[in-house]
């Protein structure tokens, strides 16, 4: 069943977060359902721009609502992943998403502001709720100064207030972590001082951790033992998803780690089978271990056996 994000986020707020995981084609979407259930959990779904354009956006919606019959146990909400204004207002029209983000990030703060409000007026009278971004999420890394890293972490002063002026429902900041593979190079993680500082001004408001892949050190080593070169990739620590919820962090939003568990079972395979060409059978095996790695990260995130009170929360409104 498909629920509002904010009615996820109500249920979750400080005690646990949501998994936020994006798909691209009919393997992840069936090991994500089968693994959230699994795990009895409540899910978001989440779809890029670049996943609209891989096939057909048209397929992604289709493949969710299939599997919405496959799984009626589901509960999830479905989410645009770092939307641009014009995709983010197209998503609203097409009736489908529960909530968009728009990534106005890379902008000035007043322009983050105007672009993020048009879209929040967009979306609020559908009922669909907006995801924005303040802060440098990239490149935060060690070798850079104290001084220069704290600037290019999310301010909690304007986060507070971007929130006043744009209306947003949720915030991702930056807090320490980044996209990919490629996240530390030593063993930094959250900044749960700073998570800790923008909740104080943003009492029970829901913010977002993006980047939040875990890498984990054995996927790299069995893709580089199967003929990868994955030297150096390092994530976040999974122990740190719960701390990060309970001070707030609702969504935590991982991609990486999925597109890793599909190269390590593809580069395997096809190692250990050189004499293979057919694709269903490493299919089969991936969508049976992403299941398990959905499953297990959402252990960490608190997410599993919530399944049930979440939906009772949604039946109430
Ligand atoms: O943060 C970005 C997500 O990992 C989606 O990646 O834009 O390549 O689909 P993508
Ligand atoms: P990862 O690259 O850490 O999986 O982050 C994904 C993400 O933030 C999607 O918006
Ligand atoms: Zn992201």
């Amino acid at each position: 069943m498909i629920v509002p994000t904010r009615t996820l986020f109500e249920h979750a707020y400080g005690k646990y977060a949501i998994g936020a995981y994006n798909i691209n084609n009919l393997e992840q979407t069936m090991g994500l359902f089968r693994g959230a259930i699994d795990s009895h959990s409540p899910f978001i779904i989440q779809i890029s721009k670049g996943a609209r354009g891989y096939t057909d956006k048209r397929m992604l919606e289709a493949m969710i609502r299939t599997a919405d019959d496959i799984f009626p146990n589901a509960l999830f909400a479905v989410h645009l992943d770092h939307g641009d204004e014009q995709t983010a207002l197209e998503c609203i029209e097409s009736g489908f998403y529960s909530s968009v983000m728009i990534d106005a990030s890379h902008e000035s703060f007043e322009e983050n502001v105007a672009i993020t409000k048009r879209v929040v007026q967009a979306a609020h009278p559908r009922g669909i709720s907006v995801e924005a971004e303040l802060g440098m999420l990239g490149g935060v890394e060690e070798d850079i100064k104290v001084d220069e890293k704290n600037s290019m972490l999310t301010d909690p002063e304007e986060a507070k207030e971007f929130v006043a002026e744009s209306g947003c429902d949720s915030l991702a900041c930056a807090i320490g972590t980044s996209h990919g593979a490629y996240k530390f190079s030593g063993g930094q993680g959250i900044h749960f001082d700073r998570v800790a500082a923008i909740q104080k001004l943003l009492p029970g408001y829901p913010l977002v951790m993006h980047g939040s892949s875990s890498v984990p050190q054995d996927e790299v080593a069995r893709i580089n033992a199967a003929g990868g070169q994955l030297g150096g990739a390092k994530g976040v620590d999974p122990e740190q998803y719960l701390p990060a919820a309970k001070l707030g962090v609702c969504k935590v939003n991982i991609d990486t780690d999925g597109r890793l568990v599909w190269c390590r079972v593809h580069r395997e395979y096809f190692r250990d089978k050189p004499a293979e060409f057919d694709l269903r059978p490493p299919g089969k095996i991936f969508m049976a271990e992403y299941a398990k790695f959905i499953a297990s990260r959402n252990v960490y995130l608190g997410s599993a056996g919530q399944l049930e009170g979440a939906r009772a929360h949604a039946m109430k409104k």
